[in-house]
C-alpha cells in the first residue's frame, strides 16, 4: 500500500511530539487525522504543518480520554476519512516536576495516571479494532525514558504514570501475540541532564 493511500490517526498529535509526528508523516504523502480537546490547539497544527500538504490533515475536536468521548471521536472520524490503516498514540503530557511524593496528593497522581496511562488505555480499546485484524495495518505507541528511572528529584510521579505506560505496552504484546496488525513501541531518550546546566 502507497503512502497516500494510507490513513495515519495521531492520538496527542496537536502535542509536542504528536505534532512533530504528524508533520513529517504528512510530508512523507500520508493522510493524517488528529483528535484534541482543544481547538485552538489543531488550528496551531494546521499552520504548522507545510502549506501545501494541509489538505491531507483532517481535524476533529474531541476527548479521547473517556469512554464516551472515544466512542464519538471515532464516529466522526469514520465519518470523515473513511478508514483508518495506522496509528501512532502519544497521548499524556510533556514534563512534570511537582516534587516529591511526601508533598503530593492523590488528585495529583489521579491527574498523572488519568493523562498517561487511562487516556492511553481508553482510546487503544476504542481504536485498536479498526486495525487489530490486518497485517498492513499498525498500532504505535511512543513512550519515554521516564518510565525507567526517576529523571530527576520532584518528577516521581511521572516515572509512575510513564511505568504504568510503559507496562500497558508490554501487557498488549504478550495478551496479544498473533494479533495480525502490527503493535509497535517507541521509547524516545532524551539526555535529560542538559537541563541540569
Ligand atoms: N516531550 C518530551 O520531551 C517527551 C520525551 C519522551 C517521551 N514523551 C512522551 O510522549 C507523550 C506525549 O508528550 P508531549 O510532550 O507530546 O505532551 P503534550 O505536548 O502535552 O501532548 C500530549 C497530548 O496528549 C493529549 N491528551 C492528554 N490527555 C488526554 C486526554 N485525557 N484525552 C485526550 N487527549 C489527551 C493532549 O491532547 P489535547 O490536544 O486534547 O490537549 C495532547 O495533544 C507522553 O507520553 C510523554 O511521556 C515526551
Amino acid at each position: 500500500m502507497s503512502n497516500s493511500d494510507r490513513v495515519v490517526l495521531a492520538l496527542g498529535g496537536a502535542g509536542t511530539v504528536g505534532s512533530g509526528i504528524v508533520k513529517a508523516l504528512l510530508d512523507k504523502g500520508f493522510k493524517v487525522a488528529v483528535i484534541s480537546r482543544d481547538n485552538s490547539r489543531l488550528e496551531r497544527l494546521k499552520s504548522f504543518v507545510s502549506p501545501k500538504t494541509k489538505d491531507n490533515l483532517t481535524t476533529i475536536v474531541g476527548n479521547v480520554g473517556s469512554e464516551e468521548g472515544a466512542e464519538e471521536a471515532k464516529q466522526a472520524l469514520l465519518k470523515e476519512v473513511g478508514k483508518v490503516t495506522d496509528i501512532v498514540s502519544s497521548l499524556g503530557f510533556s514534563w512534570w516536576q511537582g516534587g516529591p511524593p511526601h508533598t503530593q496528593s492523590l488528585k495529583d497522581l489521579n491527574w498523572v495516571t488519568e493523562t498517561l496511562l487511562f487516556s492511553t488505555f481508553v482510546s487503544w480499546k476504542a481504536f485498536f479494532p479498526l486495525v487489530r485484524d490486518d497485517s498492513s495495518r499498525t498500532y504505535t505507541f511512543i513512550t519515554g525514558g521516564a518510565g525507567e528511572k526517576l529523571l530527576m528529584p520532584g518528577t516521581g510521579f511521572l516515572t509512575i504514570g510513564a511505568a504504568s505506560t510503559l507496562a500497558f505496552c508490554q501487557v498488549l504484546r504478550e495478551e496479544y501475540p498473533e494479533v495480525p496488525c502490527k503493535l509497535n513501541q517507541v521509547r524516545l531518550r532524551w539526555d535529560y541532564t542538559a537541563r541540569l546546566k
